[in-house]
């Protein structure tokens, strides 16, 4: 079943067609991955999908229904959780209480909102902590769950970001870069990490560059080039397809055109 269906999107900044009449599905139950160059325009595809920006064309149906449009917290709200390149934990807070933030906000708040109102919320709410602990276990993390944001080393605060999204009870799960700045045996953790979120029956849109990681979770990848999809299918076809070899040597070699 087609749970995404991300139809002709397009971004222009001026002159820039940063996203230039994408379309793809991601079938429910299934990790996709979305790659390619940087400046591709993968981060400003997941904004389009997700509220924080509106693209000049297109459509974007979650289960049937319409995102683009709705605001960031409405579409939390339909079942679309999201990561950010650049990780955005509140420094001050412990693991738990960042993923608590994220279940108050499932409840309608923002997660600013969610955290100012977080002390009072704690007492009233046993129930937002509990799933905050059975989260941060899930993912593998619980030992730093009273370690402040702000202390905790990048690839945990990478984790405990897919926690919090997580706490949003989404059934899509966009990940913007969560390999980046994790070392090979986080990296390993995250692969595992991965597949128990798809097991547990939330699928995953995952941007990356760790090849090795994105060969080994996809069940499919889509590959945009300079804002246009130049290539999608299994990782065995992807690894393989000159479109895309090309796309990447030429990052490497900024002379060629
Ligand atoms: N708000 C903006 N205003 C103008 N140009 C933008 C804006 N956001 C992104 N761009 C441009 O759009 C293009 C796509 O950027 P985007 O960040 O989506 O790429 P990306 O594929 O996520 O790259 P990376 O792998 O480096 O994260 C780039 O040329 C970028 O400079
Ligand atoms: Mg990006």
């Amino acid at each position: 079943m087609t749970l995404l269906k991300v139809k002709d999107v397009t971004r222009r900044f001026g002159g820039l067609v940063a996203v230039d009449s994408v379309s793809f599905e991601v079938h429910e139950g299934t990790i996709k991955a979305l790659i390619g160059p940087n400046g591709a325009g993968k981060s400003t595809l997941f904004n389009t999908l997700t509220g924080f920006d509106r693209p000049d064309l297109g459509s974007v149906t979650f289960d049937g229904t319409e995102l683009i449009g709705r605001a960031p917290r409405a579409v939390v709200r339909a079942g679309v959780a999201r990561t950010f390149q650049n990780t955005q934990l509140f420094n001050q807070m412990t693991a738990v209480e960042n993923v608590m933030v994220g279940a108050q906000a499932h409840q309608g708040r923002g997660f600013s909102a969610a955290a100012l109102r977080l002390p009072r919320a704690m007492a009233e709410d046993a129930e937002s902590g509990r799933e905050a602990a059975r989260l941060l276990r899930l993912i593998g993390i619980d030992e730093w769950s009273g370690t402040l944001g702000g202390d905790l080393p990048a690839g945990i605060r990478r984790l405990v970001e897919i926690a919090r999204a997580l706490a949003t009870s989404p059934r899509l799960l966009l990940l913007d870069e969560p390999a980046a700045g994790l070392n090979a045996t986080e990296t390993a953790e995250l692969i595992s990490t991965l597949f128990r979120v798809r097991d547990s029956g939330i699928t995953v849109l995952v941007v990356e560059h760790d090849m090795g990681l994105v060969m080994e979770v996809s069940d499919e990848i889509v590959v945009l080039d300079r804002g246009a999809k130049i290539a999608e299918g299994p990782p065995r076809i992807i690894q393989k397809d000159p479109a895309v070899i090309a796309a990447y040597l030429g990052e490497e070699e900024p002379d060629d055109e």
